[in-house]
């Protein structure tokens, strides 16, 4: 049980440069795709995270070889057929990414796998993926729609399918695109909502044949070439705690740099504008994802509808999003975001319970938040070990009237270890509590 408690103590005025640490999502791929390939691929600015750290474990238990130093981690890839039997289970702890797009990986293979993870993972919903792998010719059984997920040898041959993506989830995409390059014949996947498109970008980077255009994704069979070195971007959903603590803050201003900045990702950039937000963006890079520099200065916040488009472009930052609805004037209403409540908590339950301990009137829909902004007091919040409502419950302390106490911290570390070191060097006060 976790018994990490941190204080976050009101400031006022927050300034500085950030530069935050690697995108988790792009970590997990890199690794993932420089196991699959053969040759060597180093990648640099990987994420130092417990989630990416499962990949990495798995990615080893599977047979790579990976050598880490101070400045890339070097990756042996083991090739599209190298991957070898496990000798035991494969513990994914807290990353739902990670144990979804092994699914698709381990799904041909001709040995049995069993994938698992933590409390908190084994209640969130694997037929989402087990179902589309099914199609595809694997054996899986899962527990009751849950983990830990058995992957038996497929009973016939496996192969692509034509398929249309009905929940907006980038890992159920990623899983069957992974499934898809063990195949000899093509996938084409159809969506009518856009998610973070990380998979297919580095697909491409890896000169992979996978065509995209708005509405659909075409996999064909092919082989994937290590560009030798990957770069990862700044993690723009932990770019977010600082966007908007700055915005909330008074007479602050702060600059992020060498963020990554791929549209599938930046939707809370779009909605907190239309509330009325002061955020310059400049892209400095194009390469497999664009990068560039934020920089944000403190705003008066009025409350919107948010456009149902703009939601899974936002997934990861909506509990922030109810933080500024929270600091806005008028109400602010967010609906079509039921993807909410599969995550590492109940996100809709979890900031409904955050909010009104901090004085906010909320009403909850099953797909969203209506939240009259007001004036936030200090409290004490349990973050439900979900490392994005822990951090969202600190950013509070920005306009919080009184201290804020954030029980049940320790999963911040699964996506952003520095968090708290890289807050307080921008002014915000933010303290473990003594037992
Ligand atoms: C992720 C996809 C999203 C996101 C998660 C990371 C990914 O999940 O919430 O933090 O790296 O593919 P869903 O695909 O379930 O929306």
């Amino acid at each position: 049980m976790s018994n990490l408690t941190l204080i976050a103590n009101p400031t006022k005025t927050i300034s500085g440069t950030v530069i935050v640490p690697g995108d988790k999502s792009i970590s997990h791929r890199a690794i993932i795709f420089s196991m699959l390939c053969k040759g060597r691929t180093k990648i640099y600015n990987l994420l130092e995270s417990e989630d990416v750290k499962r990949t990495i474990d798995v990615s080893q238990s599977l047979g790579s070889n990976i050598i880490t130093n101070n400045q890339f981690i070097d990756i042996h890839g083991l090739g599209i057929d190298g991957i070898s039997e496990p000798k035991s289970v494969l513990d994914f702890g807290n990353s739902g990414t990670s144990l979804r797009l092994f699914m698709g990986i381990l799904s041909s293979q001709t040995f049995t796998t069993t994938l698992t993870g933590d409390h908190s993972l084994l209640k969130r919903p694997m037929e989402r993926v087990a179902s589309p792998l099914r199609l595809m010719g694997a054996n899986i059984s899962t527990n009751n729609g849950k983990a830990p997920v058995k992957i038996l040898p497929p009973l016939g041959k496996f192969h692509g399918i034509d398929y249309r993506l009905d929940i907006p989830s980038a890992q159920i995409k990623s899983a069957i695109i992974l499934a898809s390059l063990f195949c000899r014949n093509k996938t084409i996947l159809h969506t009518d909502t856009t998610t973070r498109d990380h998979t297919e970008n580095m697909l491409k980077l890896f000169n992979y044949p996978i065509s995209t255009s708005k509405n659909s994704i075409e996999v064909n069979p092919g082989i994937l070439e290590s560009p030798k070195i990957i770069k990862v971007p700044g993690d723009f959903s932990s770019a977010s705690f600082f966007i908007v603590a700055a915005l909330l803050s008074e007479d602050s201003r702060i600059i992020i740099k060498n963020v990554g900045l791929n549209p599938t990702r930046t939707g809370l950039i779009n909605i907190l504008r239309l509330m009325g937000a002061d955020i310059q963006v400049d892209i400095t890079n194009k390469n497999y994802e664009a990068t560039g520099d934020v920089i944000v200065s403190s705003s008066k916040l009025m409350g919107i509808k948010v456009p149902n488009k703009l939601i899974s472009l936002a997934i990861d930052e909506l509990p922030l999003i109810f933080l500024a609805a929270a600091m806005a004037s008028d109400e602010t209403i967010i609906r079509n975001a039921e993807e909410l409540r599969f995550k590492e908590s109940d996100r809709i339950k979890s900031m409904v319970d955050l909010l009104k301990n901090l004085s906010i009137e909320v009403n909850e829909y099953q797909d969203g938040l209506e939240i009259k902004g007001g004036n936030i007091s200090g409290g004490i919040i349990n973050s439900f070990g979900d490392h994005r409502i822990a951090m969202t419950a600190l950013v509070a302390s920005s306009i919080a009237k009184e201290k804020i106490e954030v029980e049940n911290c320790e999963n911040i570390n699964t996506s952003f270890p520095s968090f708290i070191t890289l807050m307080n060097s921008i002014g915000m006060n933010i303290i473990k509590k003594e037992l």
